[in-house]
């Protein structure tokens, strides 16, 4: 399986603290199945604001600590941006990292509002090359208020990806009806598990395949686990086919 969006790095954000945290989650995925990890770090959500040459030094040791513990696992680097107006802006000085050579970049949305000028800053990082993935989209207030919003990303060719912790009512209910809205609406394409720690928020994507598999049938679930994440790491478009049962607009996932 491949993991998305797993905060893996230690001492940045609010992954893990130590080494040891970091290789206790990386053996979690592994022992879990998970081949590829997305190593995420917040690079200005407020709280945290990780520049590159920090999150490079960061992704090279956890690599390297990987390797002397001879775990089969692949890391790939990206940035967990929060979105902001000058967000274009930023990448162009090279302030914030897309998706290690696939032109994917995971933007994440504010918690409480969809700001005005979402949609032209999302226009505006298309027009740098770069595919948007959206991070837990369902997590957005703005959003989950304003579904008819969706479209206009869904014009825009943005996929989202859930935070697996949603589809199991983590996060509230509301935010666990979203997630099916979004997922039915064709917006969110894939799961992952915006794991941090091995207890809390841990890196079982596994654990997500059950009800995926039982509200939508197995190829669904494996094209939210697998088919998607695929293209997206083989900086592939992700090809919309149709689906009977998913989306007004009946298209879903990857061949
Ligand atoms: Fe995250």
């Amino acid at each position: 399986m491949i993991d998305l969006h797993a905060h893996v790095l230690y001492g940045i954000d609010d992954g893990p603290r130590t080494v040891h945290d970091t290789l206790g989650v990386i053996r979690q995925a592994a022992s879990d199945g998970t081949r590829s990890i997305v190593a995420v770090a917040h690079a200005n959500d407020g709280h945290f604001n990780v520049i590159p040459e920090q999150y490079e030094r960061a992704f090279e040791i956890a690599c390297r600590e990987i390797a002397s513990a001879g775990l089969n696992v692949q890391l790939i680097p990206a940035m967990e941006v929060r979105l902001g107006p000058q967000l274009a802006e930023g990448y162009r000085q090279g302030r914030f990292l897309a998706m290690g050579g696939t032109g994917y970049f995971c933007v994440e949305l504010p918690p409480n509002d969809f700001p005005a000028y979402t949609l032209d800053t999302l226009f505006e990082l298309s027009l740098e090359g770069l595919r948007i993935l959206l991070i837990h989209p369902e997590r957005n207030r703005g959003l989950r208020r304003r579904p008819e919003l969706m479209e206009r990303l869904l014009n825009m060719e943005i996929l989202g990806v859930a935070s697996g912790g949603s589809l199991l009512g983590q996060f509230g209910p509301e935010v666990q009806a979203a997630t099916w809205q979004l997922i039915e609406g064709g917006l969110i394409q894939a799961v992952a598990t915006d794991g941090h720690s091995i207890a809390k928020r841990p890196l079982r994507l596994s654990a997500y395949e059950p009800v995926l598999s039982r509200r939508y049938g197995d190829p669904v679930a494996e094209s939210m686990l697998q088919g998607v994440p695929s293209h997206v790491l083989a900086g592939r478009p992700v090809e919309l086919i149709p689906h009977p049962r998913i989306g007004w607009r009946r298209f879903f996932g990857a061949r």
